[in-house]
């Protein structure tokens, strides 16, 4: 997977390549695409050079420094003890090994036998500041390439870093448009893609959190990529803080692409002789669309970042009090609508904020995670014992990372939150963050956490955390809070390893891949209207898997929108990821109930095609009136086709829809006017949609292999 000839390092593996060289000390970027078998490109690579400029300005750099001619944006910017912020790095040497190391207190995806990756590490080294960066490059068998880089402070002085990104790819290319995720609460990741243009374009948060309103997400694609065909290259970032991910294009032209912790408010102290791990970025190429893209980064992310007990089981059904109750319950209800949802066939009980200190409003008690024993008389450890008893299993709401100023733990230590001495400290959600920077509030959190999981049968636990940080003391608080966030959620995931965690941020504030490395699924968005869900679950596939994606089907009137949607496209939408229901059973119909039942049945039956096989969009609700995906399992023996029509048009011409990644030879049993079809008339000729006149319409197909009848041996 990796070669080394001729100073060239090839990288490739699942139809990709990525190469570059040393040259006079410097790696230089020659290519990254489609596999090519010959590596050594250096005479293809341009010779020109532009007016008004230097040399550095027009070459393709593989780790880009400020200070010797190249203008545009850098991957590192050091202030050095003696003010100069000059660098010159030097290769020095170079190593190639089987399988992939950790990162130092971060998420990162991993390896479980050698042979699935290889990794190259070259130390570059500026001699005058006696300065090493390390590149690190793991390609996986399928493609993707990890990137990260490791710096060395070598001398005897500190240094000030400023800026330490995590990837920087340069193209000669600049035929791209930028594809990128962005939104709010309750309307997170929507697809937008942009054109490029002169400058740099970049998106970023600076919430200390990956944030509702981007994603660490930006791919360049070619502007006639679809879902289907075409080049697509994309970074998406391990971590859960502050990042940006920049396009650049310059006036050779020239593009740039990156992706690190976001420089803006960022700064770290290198002491003498310490080292910084920056975050991994996943680095995938693909020349089949943005379907093809996003299989890599499923795959990936499924099976070697997710871990744990929950990788690869199934995820139960479950019923969350959240949307029934609120803050509005007691232990008689709590156990109704666990009964309730034991009826329709749910597996698991989650009870949602307000069980803990005097919480009965979002004002109080953040930090006291001690039962509220007026609102739950018996206890936890009873409830759970009841719910137990009821052949469900428990889960719980934490919101560890927050304190309300009206709490007992605040009182104890106020100085315990994120504060600027002198400056107001700015409530949001009635909150104030912890400062995880700090090892004392990681331990209290630990400890608070293990002691409630320990006391009771909790098999599942909701990770909340409701708000962006303000009045940051230092520079490198946010980045500290991370590493305190993940020891936090390394020690607790680790210490229960039977307990499903998922986790969740207002809905989908944090949903990323660092995130994914403790908690396999993630509570997508706040907004349970199916039809919003539409775009906020077809945007979060691009990079997501869909077991990564909490669902549920929620009341009508919807409580965000106030939309009222059919129980079908509600359950079709939810089940399009890990299905729940979050709504007071009791105010449901006995035929509402019953159809809930049969959507529990057909999920059970089909979940594992759902949470682990292949997962194809079809039809963008960005772009037209109807929405489709499909899920098609490992070995193309089973496939479920979701559509969705979001408004009725009169007289309109029906939906023809084609499927995608069958066996052109196979023969399905379809529920599709229960006919037989042969795969290639599925993904070719398609088939028609039986539309009525109602709105947000949604269509199931399931399509199953007939054993032994392939084209000429029916
Ligand atoms: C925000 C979450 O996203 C909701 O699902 C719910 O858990 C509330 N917090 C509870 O405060």
């Amino acid at each position: 997977m990796i070669e080394f000839q001729n100073q060239i390092f090839h990288l490739h593996a699942g139809g990709m390549s990525y190469i570059f060289g040393i040259e006079e000390g410097v790696p230089q970027m020659y290519y990254w695409g489609k596999t090519v078998e010959v590596s050594d490109l250096k005479g293809l690579m341009s010779q020109g050079g532009m007016g008004w400029s230097t040399q550095a300005d027009t070459q393709l750099l593989e780790m880009p420094v400020y200070g010797t001619g190249d203008y545009r944006s850098p991957m590192l910017e050091i202030e050095f003890a003696d003010g100069s912020g000059v660098t010159e790095f030097r290769y020095q040497s170079h190593r190639i090994y089987d399988g992939k190391p950790k990162l130092n207190g971060l998420p990162a995806t991993y390896t479980e036998q050698e042979k699935e990756a290889q990794t190259l590490e070259i130390v570059l080294y500026d001699a005058l500041k006696k300065t090493e960066a390390v590149l690190l490059y793991s390609v996986f068998e399928n493609g993707a390439l990890a990137r990260s880089i490791r710096l060395k402070n070598n001398s005897s002085e500190p240094l000030k870093m400023k800026r330490i990104l995590s990837a920087s790819v340069d193209f000669y290319d600049d035929d791209f448009e930028t594809l990128t995720l962005h939104g709010s609460w309750a309307r997170e990741r929507h697809v937008e893609r942009g054109k490029l243009f002169h400058g740099k374009k970049s998106i970023s948060s600076s919430r200390g959190a990956s944030s509702h309103h981007k994603n660490p997400f930006l791919a360049l694609v070619r502007p006639y990529t679809t879902e289907q065909q075409g080049e697509v290259y994309a970074m998406n970032l391990i971590y859960s803080g502050n990042f940006e991910a920049a396009a650049e294009l310059s006036s050779y032209p020239l593009t740039r692409m990156q992706i690190g912790i976001n420089p803006f408010g960022f700064a770290w102290e290198l002491g003498a002789g310490q080292e910084f791990q920056a975050p991994e970025a996943i680095l995938v190429y693909s020349d089949m669309g943005l379907n093809g893209m996003s299989r890599i980064y499923h795959d990936l992310y499924r099976n070697r970042l997710c871990r744990g007990k929950y990788r690869s089981a199934v995820r139960p059904v479950l019923v969350n009090n959240w949307e029934a109750t609120y803050f509005d319950f007691t232990e008689e209800k709590l156990i109704a609508l666990a009964k309730e949802g034991k009826e329709i066939g749910a597996e698991l009980f989650v009870l949602d904020d307000g069980w803990f200190g005097k919480r009965n409003q979002d004002n109080c008690s953040l930090g006291d995670w001690k039962v509220n024993m007026e609102k739950i008389p018996h206890g936890l450890e009873d409830l759970a014992a009841k719910v137990t008893e009821m052949g469900l299993r428990f889960g719980l709401w934490f919101e560890p990372e927050m304190v309300n100023p009206d709490s007992d733990l605040y009182r104890a230590h106020p100085d315990w939150c994120i504060h600027t001495e002198g400056r107001p400290r700015t409530e949001s959600r009635n909150q104030l963050v912890l400062d995880l920077s700090r090892p004392e509030v990681c331990d209290y959190i630990i400890d608070a956490v293990s002691a409630v999981l320990s006391s009771a049968k909790i098999t599942y636990v909701k990770w909340d955390m409701n708000r962006s940080m303000t009045e940051i003391p230092r520079s490198d608080t946010a980045h500290k809070y991370m590493l305190g966030l993940y020891r936090v959620m390394e020690t607790v995931t680790s210490r229960f390893p039977e307990v499903l965690f998922e986790g969740c941020s207002g809905g989908g504030g944090r949903f990323d891949g660092g995130m994914l490395y403790y908690m396999p699924q993630i509570w997508t968005s706040d907004d349970t209207d199916a039809y919003e869900r539409l775009f906020i679950q077809y945007g979060t596939s691009m990079v997501y898997p869909v077991s990564a994606m909490g669902s549920h089907v929620s009341a009508v009137p919807n409580h965000q929108t106030g939309r009222i949607t059919p129980l079908k496209s509600r359950g079709d939408v939810a089940m399009s990821g890990n299905l729940g229901y979050e709504l007071d059973l009791s105010k449901c119909s006995p035929e509402e109930k019953e159809q809930m039942k049969a959507q529990i049945a057909f999920y059970k039956a089909n979940r594992e095609l759902v949470q682990f096989g292949d997962f194809y969009r079809i039809e963008s609700p960005f772009e037209g009136n109807y929405a489709a995906w499909q899920f098609v399992s490992k070995d193309k023996q089973e496939s479920i086709l979701y559509a969705f029509k979001k408004m009725t048009v009169p007289n309109g011409k029906p939906k023809r829809v084609k499927m995608t990644g069958l066996d052109k030879d196979t023969y399905y049993e379809t529920t599709y006017q229960n006919q037989r079809i042969k795969g290639d008339v599925l993904m070719n000729v398609g088939i028609i949609l039986e539309e009525t006149a109602q709105d947000f319409e949604s269509f199931a197909i399931k399509m199953t292999a007939v054993p032994d009848v392939s084209a000429g041996k029916e």
